[in-house]
């Protein structure tokens, strides 16, 4: 299998390439507009067909490249179907499973940071947007989010993978670049060491955080996959 992390700055988004070294398949996990150029390159490089882009989540903080990369590559765009979106090409449901040459990306239903977030498992990996971050996880004061609802996620769908699973997130502010499930179970300092449900709502309501800068523009983008 291969796999490539991209970092875009702006946002501090990760997207990830993943892909089969048989078929030469690949898929993009939550891929930027503006980086569309980086992933042609790529894609290019490795000899590779883009089959699918998938999105966690529909994002805030910055405009998908789901609907430009259909147009190029005629890749089919993967979305949860609580969305609330109507462009996509495939909707999933919880342990929805897509085959890509040799492995199977299985979609874990994980809402709370939005309403429709997905987390992806391949192998031993797990894909998970804005659900949980490194030592973090995703915001809960837009976009229906509730803290109660992530709590619930990431215990009943992130934290029973085995402990070894490598939690790829969608987003690090400190460059850290992944983590492993029984690692965030452990020292998560909103989750870990069988934090209550009671305290982690508790932190999530005095975060206190600004209001997201480019929701404005990337939630209505994101809602017509990027267009
Ligand atoms: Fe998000």
């Amino acid at each position: 299998m291969i796999l490539h992390q991209f970092f875009e700055k702006e946002s501090s988004t990760y997207t990830y390439l993943v892909a089969s070294e048989q078929t030469r398949e690949a898929v993009l996990i939550d891929p930027v507009a503006s980086e569309i150029e980086s992933y042609a390159h790529m894609l290019k490089q490795l000899n590779l067909k883009l089959v699918y882009s998938l999105d966690t989540h529909v994002h805030a903080d910055h405009v998908t490249a789901a609907n430009l990369l259909r147009t190029r590559f005629g890749c089919k765009t993967v979305l949860h179907r609580n969305s609330g979106v109507d462009c996509g090409d495939i909707f999933i449901t919880d342990r929805s499973a897509i085959r890509v040459g040799e492995f199977l990306i299985e979609a874990r239903y994980t809402p709370g940071h939005t309403n429709a977030c997905t987390s992806y498992v391949i192998d031993t990996m797990v894909f998970t947007g804005d659900a949980l971050l490194i030592d973090g996880c995703g915001r809960t004061d837009f976009q229906e989010g509730n803290a109660e609802t992530l709590y619930d996620s990431i215990h009943q769908q992130i934290f029973t993978l085995p402990d070894d699973t490598i939690v790829y997130p969608g987003h690090d502010y400190k460059g850290r670049l992944s983590s492993t499930v029984g690692h965030e179970r452990e020292s998560n300092s909103r989750l870990g060491q069988g934090r209550s449900k009671q305290d982690f709502v508790e932190i999530m309501k005095n975060l206190d955080l600004p209001y997201p800068k480019k929701i404005d523009i990337a939630l209505p983008a994101n809602k017509a996959c990027g267009k």
